[in-house]
């Protein structure tokens, strides 16, 4: 089985590029990780990197003069791994248009909400203050605007009453986990096809009923 080369890009704990590791180890899984490639030197995604054999490289933007230079250095490490998608996991960058352009419908990331609700930092602060009953995660495909770009899959997660913000988190990143290897595995089948601003999966089962949070009674 020829598999999807993939890079992914971190800039701290890594515990979503852990998930991609541990599905990737699975014989059938459709993808592999080429590389790992960190903005930040000490991202502890590297370690985990190295133990499971994979090659990692840190790139400091502090190095760079500005933001192309410094991007098309992140390009060069990626194309010469021979990766075909990019991955963002944790990646606290802004990329350039220059740089989401080159790697258009061959970039996804994950972001901790439902999108395109509370795009950007503290989402769960945000969502908590705003009563929501529901967020959750969402990974898509990658656009120039921050957090924009067609969605693959998204986890719906409840809001419980008196939730912290890192209750919250380890909750919603239970379903991140879970999230980005199954749409890792829709892209690498390429069963994730982008028609316009929406992503349709092929042979998708539709699920049949409504979550309700909080239950009626
Ligand atoms: C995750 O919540 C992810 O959704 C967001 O940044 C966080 C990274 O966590 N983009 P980790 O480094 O994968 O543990």
């Amino acid at each position: 089985m020829e598999r999807l080369k993939v890079a992914v890009l971190i800039s701290g704990r890594g515990s979503n590029l852990q998930s991609l590791i541990d599905a990737c180890a699975a014989p059938d899984f459709p993808a592999e990780i080429v590389l790992v490639l960190s903005n930040k030197a000490d991202a502890y995604g590297l370690v985990r990197a190295a133990e499971a054999g994979i090659a990692t490289t840190a790139i400091s933007h502090k190095a760079y003069p500005d933001r192309e230079s410094f991007d098309e250095a992140l390009h060069a490490e990626i194309v010469a791994a021979g990766a075909q998608l990019v991955c963002l996991a944790g990646f606290m960058r802004l990329l350039t248009p220059g740089f989401v352009g080159k790697w258009h419908d061959r970039m996804i990331n994950i972001h901790p909400s439902l999108l395109p609700a509370f795009k950007g930092l503290h989402s769960h602060e945000r969502a908590i203050e705003a009563g929501c009953r529901f967020t959750g995660c969402t990974v898509h495909f990658v656009r120039a605007e921050m957090d924009d770009g067609p969605i693959i899959v998204q986890a719906a997660v409840p809001i419980l009453p008196g939730d912290s913000a890192n209750e919250l988190s380890d909750r919603v990143l239970a379903a991140e986990h879970r999230c980005y290897p199954l749409a890792l595995r829709l892209v690498a089948e390429g069963k994730a096809v982008v028609d316009g601003a929406i992503v349709r999966i092929a042979d998708a089962a539709s699920p049949q009923d409504a979550l309700l949070n909080p239950l009626a009674g």
